[in-house]
């Protein structure tokens, strides 16, 4: 199978158990990692983990909430490697967002027992954002779409209760909030952009439906990659400092 094709290379982070390439189309200076991981036993197939910092506050949290915790790490430690030659994980600041290594930027995800982690080159991007998301019931889909999605959005439904399209757009919001929370330094709600359009080869749009900042403004669009990875609903949030300075409806040219 594809996936099992692209789990190429021993991974560098110690005892590893899994590693898994979602997009193998990654932009330049970028690589994302994704793993399956155990709730008793974290992502790694023997004791001796790697150098990853716990903060207390995951020390004391539950056995599921650290092995995610460690997981999401070791997808950042390998991402990193890839990138850079060299190993390093993440830390935690208070605001519970990562605090990557210096001439880096990244995200991190996790879901059920599957996490995914996203590094880039901070000289090139400005905001990495990635999200994972187990498939929506039509129940779950249902409840969530107030909440998660504009009333133009809403009506571009093909059924209230349509799972994928809910889950899609729940998802890239995530991985947008990730990506411009760095820039932006403040929480904003899921009415903050919209999904205009998407492809079922991976790709979509979001656009911002009021100002977050000087720098996005209502109305930019900003694009966004998806994937099934192992029944799940990867996104993906890529945005490059050059890609700001430019008209991007000229630019984006997918749709
Ligand atoms: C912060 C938030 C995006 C995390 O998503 P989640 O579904 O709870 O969980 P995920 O597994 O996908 O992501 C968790 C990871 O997000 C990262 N994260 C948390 N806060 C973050 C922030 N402010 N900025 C960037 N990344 C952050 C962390 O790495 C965390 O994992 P870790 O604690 O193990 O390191 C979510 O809780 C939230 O507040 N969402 C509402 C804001 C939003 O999405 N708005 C939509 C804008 S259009």
């Amino acid at each position: 199978m594809y996936i099992a094709q692209l789990a190429r290379d021993l991974p560098s982070v110690p005892g590893l158990a899994q590693c898994l390439w979602p997009w193998p189309d990654e932009p330049r200076d970028c690589c994302c990692v994704a793993t399956r991981f155990s709730w008793e036993t974290g992502c790694l197939d023997r004791p001796a983990g790697p150098d990853i910092d716990i903060p207390p506050w995951i020390a004391r949290a539950a056995p599921r909430r650290r092995a995610e915790y460690i997981a999401g790490r070791c997808c950042a430690g390998e991402a990193l490697r890839r990138l850079t030659g060299k190993t390093t994980f993440p830390g935690q600041a208070e605001d519970r967002a990562p605090v990557w290594p210096r001439g880096t930027i990244g995200s991190i995800s996790h879901s059920g027992d599957i996490a995914i982690a996203v590094a880039g080159s901070s000289a090139r991007y400005c905001g990495l954002g990635v999200d994972i998301e187990k498939p929506l019931t039509e129940a779950e889909a249902r409840e969530i779409a107030p909440q998660a999605l504009t009333e133009r959005e809403l009506q571009r439904l093909r059924t209230p209760a349509d799972a994928f399209l809910i889950g899609l757009t729940f998802s890239a919001k995530e991985s947008l909030f990730k990506a411009l929370y760095p820039t932006v330094r403040r929480f904003f709600g899921f009415h903050a952009s919209q999904l205009v359009a998407w492809k079922p080869a991976g790709t979509g749009l979001l656009s911002l439906t009021r100002d977050l900042s000087p720098e996005w403004r209502r109305g930019q669009e900003i694009p966004v990659h998806f994937r099934y990875l192992e029944n799940f609903v990867a996104t993906r949030v890529s945005i490059e400092w050059a890609d700001r300075q430019v008209d991007r409806a000229s630019r984006y040219e997918l749709y």
